[in-house]
């Protein structure tokens, strides 16, 4: 049982007002909250200890360092990552991900195959495009069905001896499915491809083991589980991050350098070029933490109880239809209300102070796969109450009244 009392008051934010009505915010897959804990983590490093890392001696240069570097080693235990230099701090899903695709451009040759899914995100799409068109690689799609769903028999049927990289989300963003990755990653490796999982749904909800799945490389941002923006982690088994080459030239990644020749520093380093987003990482580990305290197992079962609430409650209300009913699914409802242009409900829900996200979600595909412009999106936290899906229900109830 969540104390969800205790727990809303840790975020400041919820005791907001928008437009004069108590927040409701239901735009959690784009950017969680952030608790008084992180918060506080953030204000004292810019209080006392803000300097640079890895590069004095003096004393808060070694706080800092020794702070950002336990916080690597909060985030390696937290996906049970056999080594803490297998954690490699990026600015987010979106850079681990171009990081990747951009070392594999080295490793692929003209006719290898890479496999995505109908369901990713566009940063789960356009690098490897990118990948592709740089190196003659083809890319092949695992199509989804009416659910929302994979539809793993065609993945069955893309897998062959071609087949070099297969890139799937945990969970997507635009309708919640929890993609069977267990599977997915077994698959993959029986054709000896490496797998990339994009993690960024997932990690607020579930807490990833990445030695159990033996995935290749996983990735996630900090701001989708209650850290700060602009920080984020590629997870990459230690023999794969020794094959691929360093993605950024600069300071930090170096062992030594001179202008005949150039010798690389070892992981973590060598893809961390540059001063990195220092209280970020810090703040990443606090927020790791945080979550952890409240513990992934409540915050699952509690988050179900929500969806199913809203599910039932929102499919009362005739002619809103639900996009993504996959049988295995998190706290995210993806609706429309018939005839009317989600952007437009987003607009009055803003107005009740309720916020939503409305469009195509980075995930054009999808909305291309169901016909449709994009769509309202309701996205909950262990955070979030019964009480507060009470009143996105009146205000679509009100939309549509105004609307229709
Ligand atoms: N990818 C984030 C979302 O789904 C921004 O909203």
């Amino acid at each position: 049982m969540l104390d969800l009392k205790k727990i809303r008051a840790d975020f400041p934010i919820l005791k907001r007002q928008v437009n004069g009505k108590p927040l409701v915010y239901f735009d959690n897959a784009a950017t969680s909250q952030t608790p008084q804990q992180v918060i506080d983590v953030i204000v004292d490093y810019y209080s006392n200890y803000n300097a640079n890392i890895h590069r004095g001696v003096h004393t808060l240069s070694q706080e800092a360092t020794d702070k950002y570097e336990a916080a690597r080693h909060t985030i390696q235990k937290h996906f049970n990552a056999a080594h803490a230099h297998e954690i490699i701090y990026t600015s987010g899903t979106t850079h681990s991900i171009n990081l990747v695709a951009s070392g594999f451009s080295s490793l692929l040759q003209k006719g290898d195959e890479i496999i995505v899914s109908a369901l990713e995100h566009h940063s789960n799409i356009v690098p490897w495009q990118m990948l592709c068109e740089k190196t003659g690689a083809i890319l092949k799609v695992i199509p989804m069905n009416q659910d929302g769903e994979l539809v793993m028999t065609e993945y069955d049927k893309l897998l062959n001896e071609n087949t070099k990289l297969v890139f799937v989300n945990h969970i997507s963003n635009a309708l919640g499915t929890i993609n069977p990755i267990e599977e997915i990653i077994e698959k993959a490796h029986q054709v000896g491809a490496a797998v990339l999982i994009d993690g960024a749904q997932a990690c607020p909800h579930v807490k990833p083991d990445v030695q159990a799945l033996d995935v290749d490389f996983y990735v996630a941002s900090a701001h989708k589980m209650c850290g700060p923006t602009g920080v984020g982690m590629l997870y990459g088994k230690e023999t794969w991050l020794n094959k691929l080459p360093p993605y950024q030239g600069g300071g930090e990644m170096i062992a030594e350098v001179s202008f005949t020749k150039t010798t690389y520093a070892g992981l973590p380093h060598k893809f961390e070029a540059g001063t990195p987003n220092i209280c970020g990482g810090i703040a990443f580990g606090a927020a790791i933490d945080y979550m952890n305290a409240i513990g992934f197992d409540a915050i699952a079962k509690y988050e179900h109880e929500l969806l199913e609430y809203a599910t039932k409650a929102l499919l009362e209300i005739e002619g809103l239809k639900i996009y993504g009913t996959a049988k295995n699914k998190t706290s995210v409802v993806s609706f429309n209300l018939e005839g009317i242009h989600p952007y437009d409900v987003g607009t009055i829900l803003d107005k009740l102070g309720i916020a939503v996200r409305t469009g195509h979600h980075c995930a054009q595909p999808i909305m291309e796969y169901f016909k449709i412009p994009g769509t309202v999106r309701a996205s909950f936290a262990f955070y979030n109450t019964k009480e507060e899906i009470d009143t996105l229900v009146s205000g679509v109830k009100k939309a549509k009244m105004m609307l229709s």
